[in-house]
């Protein structure tokens, strides 16, 4: 199957500055952004302790209509979802590994008008994940651990990344496959090689605030999209 028209760059307002983060989101958004994707983290399931609603709820305007992911990084991520949809977030992605119930969270996503994902781990299996993949409208494969941005890309999940791949193409899914953490120009064409479709850029588009366009731009060009 041919993945080129399906790949999505999606900046994380997480390496945004942010003391001008209307700005931010604006630049990203001119910039030709497919996504913007919001970190939450709730200081327990990862050490750092991010933003929550009110962030979403004031870049909203800076958004126009380009859709908004929350990567949930929270313990009993289910507690969020009704707030989440009320401030319009198209897709919520929580944490496997962070569910007490994973088919009744997902229940809850779609149940409250969003798009359901499921995040794991570099070292978490994706056993558990092939009984509920044909509901997901993304399945994230996070290429660091979960908690900060800056950190490299573990080129090891890769093959994690591959058995996905084969999973979606075997059951015919429209499942979009992500990846999330140390992605840049350096490794997105791997990552893109392994089956991912959905990238999530941090520093690699916000580390030069001056340059969010070409940052974009220059991530299409190696995926060879531009
Ligand atoms: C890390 C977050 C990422 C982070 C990625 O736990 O989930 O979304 O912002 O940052 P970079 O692209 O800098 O690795
Ligand atoms: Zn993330």
């Amino acid at each position: 199957m041919n993945r080129i028209n399906e790949l999505q760059i999606l900046p994380s307002i997480l390496a945004a500055d942010f003391s001008r983060m209307g700005d931010e989101v604006s630049a990203a958004v001119e910039g030709g952004a497919d996504g913007l994707h919001i970190d939450i983290m709730d200081g327990q399931f990862v050490p750092p302790i991010t933003f929550g609603i009110q962030m979403i709820r004031d870049i909203k305007p800076y958004t126009k209509e380009v859709p908004l992911e929350v990567h949930l990084m929270v313990h009993e991520p289910i507690k969020m979802i009704p707030e989440l949809s009320e401030v319009g977030v198209e897709s919520v992605i929580v944490h496997l590994e962070a569910c007490l119930d994973l088919e009744d969270t997902l229940i809850a996503i779609r149940t409250h008008g969003m798009k359901s994902g499921v995040a794991v781990k570099p070292d978490t299996k994706i056993d558990e994940l092939e009984s509920v993949l044909e509901q997901l409208h993304i399945v994230l494969a996070m290429t660091v651990e979960p908690g900060y941005g800056g950190q490299s890309y573990i080129e090891s999940v890769e093959p994690k990344i591959k058995k996905l791949r084969s999973l979606i193409e075997e059951k015919n899914l429209l499942t979009q496959l992500e990846v999330d953490g140390g992605i840049n120009e350096s490794t997105i064409k791997s990552a893109y090689l392994a089956g991912a479709t959905r990238f999530v850029c941090g520093s690699a588009i916000f580390g030069n605030s001056k340059n969010i366009k070409n940052q974009i731009k220059n991530l299409r060009e190696v995926l060879g999209i531009s």
